[in-house]
């Protein structure tokens, strides 16, 4: 397709001479149409240049060789210069792109590029809380699209299943073990048995030393220890696997950090020998302040056990050797910020070519809160994921039932509605921002929410089914869609490639989420404008042809997220 931003930042750069790359950085879609599809804004220049922002625009554009199959006008507006594309041959472009490419939007971009992401790594017998929810749709929706842009995505569930805990909590099993029925609700009465432990070791230094021999037992891989360890580790991923299958998360690897139990040792060796290892209260420690952290990062505590940091460390080492990745990113809430800034320092001391170090990324994000007096809480903040789910299609359901009592699969397409309420609220704003977790506010079909988008996706799909064909493109008048109403939704369609590639620069799978509302909403008005099927054959072929696209980008968009869209609802 052609590249209209590049087109204008070619013709710029050589009025300027100013390179092109940087010149596409500024280039500006604007918010509102009347100020054209492109616009340069000619302040970013005034200090390179020396000059007045509506000087530079006037001369620049005086300088532009500009091709009027291509852009059609340009216009000084204060000081930006606003460029108006040629509609059509941006409709054709779009509709012949579309037409010969079944996976429109994707590229290869990422081609010989390795991305490793690290997203919803739960604690086994731990509830999976709402936070790891987060995690989990936005690793998935960044894996989706890395590898729609041609990338080679690894995705790790990164478990947190060994620490000293398991030491406590294998102590707690070992006495109390037989008074729970572990074939159900698993996770809940582990952490009740962990809490029961916790009570004990307070009273009782005896039980705690206990605790540390059976920690010294795992780490020895003891036979029997490793025995109670993995039943609990089967049993927890069986609890998170019903979750993964409701949202349907994948992953290539599930190493978690007992994985790189014994990859530790190589890692304080090599941190020794840089002699920036040293010595506090016991504890083996790297000094940060000079780097600007002023807490340090502990790489053995005192009684000579590693911790999530360690292991963490040793993870950096084994990804890229394994992976030999680009990019190793890592998803969770805001409050591990100190974590991993801490992490990639000390990575930097582990010899590892430069690559490996700046390809570290923390994608971090808000809190989930729930709207209280609407869902009961267990334990303060731990809601059951599960549950929560479940309430949710369940509310889908009899939402469905109301408005089409007559629907067939209405369980199926109540999955679909619920699940994609709840992926969509977690990336619909800026992942930094916290968020509240509300069912209602969530499934309202007007709103800006995942079921709108099915919604509008079901009403391309019955449009079709009402006209009972789909043109052939060949036949299709594009000269038909002059309208601003259909212009704008091809302007947004040219647009999905860029939008993809924003996400990923920025990690910010919310920049999808609007934009397919947009998508959406700019199909509404579309709809409600012009008439589709209609007395002019030419016109209503071109219609019905964009109602299929619209659906078609609506739906692919929507998949990256991890959406499924329902045929009907
Ligand atoms: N298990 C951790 C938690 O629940 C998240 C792990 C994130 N990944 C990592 N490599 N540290 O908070």
């Amino acid at each position: 397709m052609i590249n209209f931003k590049q087109e204008i930042g070619a013709q710029i750069s050589k009025a300027t001479n100013i390179s092109e790359k940087e010149i596409c950085e500024y280039i500006e879609i604007p918010k509102d149409k009347a100020n054209g599809d492109y616009a340069f804004p000619c302040f970013k220049l005034a200090k390179t240049l020396k000059k007045a922002p509506p000087a530079i625009a006037s001369e620049i554009k005086e300088k532009l060789e500009i091709d009027e199959n291509i852009i059609q006008k340009t216009e000084i507006a204060g000081g930006y210069i606003n460029f108006y594309i040629n509609k059509n041959m941006l409709i054709k472009d779009v509709l012949n792109e579309i037409e010969n490419n079944e996976n429109y939007g994707a590229s290869n971009e990422g081609k010989d590029k390795n991305i490793v992401i690290d997203y919803s790594s739960p604690n086994i017998a731990k509830p999976f809380h709402i936070g790891h929810l987060k995690t989990t749709v936005i690793g998935g929706a960044l894996y989706n699209i890395y590898k729609y842009l041609g990338y080679n995505v690894i995705g790790i569930n990164h478990l947190g299943d060994y620490g000293t805990q398991f030491g406590k909590l294998i102590e707690g099993y070992k006495r109390w073990g037989k008074e729970y029925d572990l074939s159900t609700e698993p996770i809940d009465k582990l952490a009740e048995i962990y809490k029961r432990i916790n009570i004990l070791c307070k009273e009782d230094e005896q039980v705690l030393n206990q605790c540390r021999e059976n920690f010294r037992l795992l780490e020895e891989k003891d036979e029997y220890t490793m025995k109670i360890w993995k039943e609990f580790r089967d049993l927890s991923i069986d609890e998170f696997q019903k979750i993964y299958d409701l949202l349907g998360t994948k992953f290539d690897s599930w190493n978690g950090e007992a994985f790189y139990a014994d990859k530790t040792d190589e890692v304080i060796d090599i941190l020794k020998k840089t002699g920036k290892l040293v010595e506090s209260e016991g504890a083996l420690i790297v000094d940060l302040s000079d780097k600007g952290i002023d807490t340090p990062c502990i790489v053995c505590k005192s009684n000579g056990s590693t911790i999530y940091a360690t292991r963490d460390l040793a993870a950096i080492l084994y990804r890229a050797r394994t992976y030999d990745y680009d990019k190793c990113i890592y998803v969770t809430s805001y409050e591990q910020n100190l974590h991993f800034k801490q992490i990639f320092e000390v990575a930097k001391l582990l010899g590892l070519d430069e690559k490996y170090t700046n390809g570290l990324e923390h994608v971090s994000y808000g809190m989930v809160r729930l709207p209280t007096g609407k869902m009961s809480t267990r334990e303060g903040n731990f809601v059951k994921i599960k549950d929560l789910l479940n309430d949710t299609i369940k509310r889908a359901n009899e939402i469905i039932a109301e408005k089409n009592p007559n629907l067939e699969n209405k369980e199926d397409v109540a999955k679909k509605v619920g699940i994609g309420a709840v992926i969509f609220n977690n990336l619909a704003t800026s992942r930094v921002k916290d968020e509240i977790f509300d069912i209602d506010e969530m499934l309202n079909f007007q709103g800006e929410t995942g079921p709108y988008i099915q919604y509008t996706y079901v009403r391309t799909k019955s449009v079709l089914e009402k006209a009972e064909y789909i043109p052939k493109l060949k036949d299709v008048n594009v000269d038909a869609l002059n309208d601003e109403y259909s212009q704008n939704i091809i302007t947004l369609i040219y647009n999905f490639n860029d939008i993809l590639k924003q996400v990923l620069e920025k990690s910010e799978p919310s920049i999808l989420s609007r934009y397919l509302i947009d998508l959406a909403k700019a199909f509404s008005s579309f709809y409600n404008e012009n008439k589709i099927i209609c007395e002019n054959k030419n016109v209503q072929d071109a219609r019905i042809y964009l109602t299929y696209i619209t659906g078609k980008i609506l739906k692919q968009g929507a998949l990256l997220l991890g959406i499924e869209m329902p045929d009907k609802m």
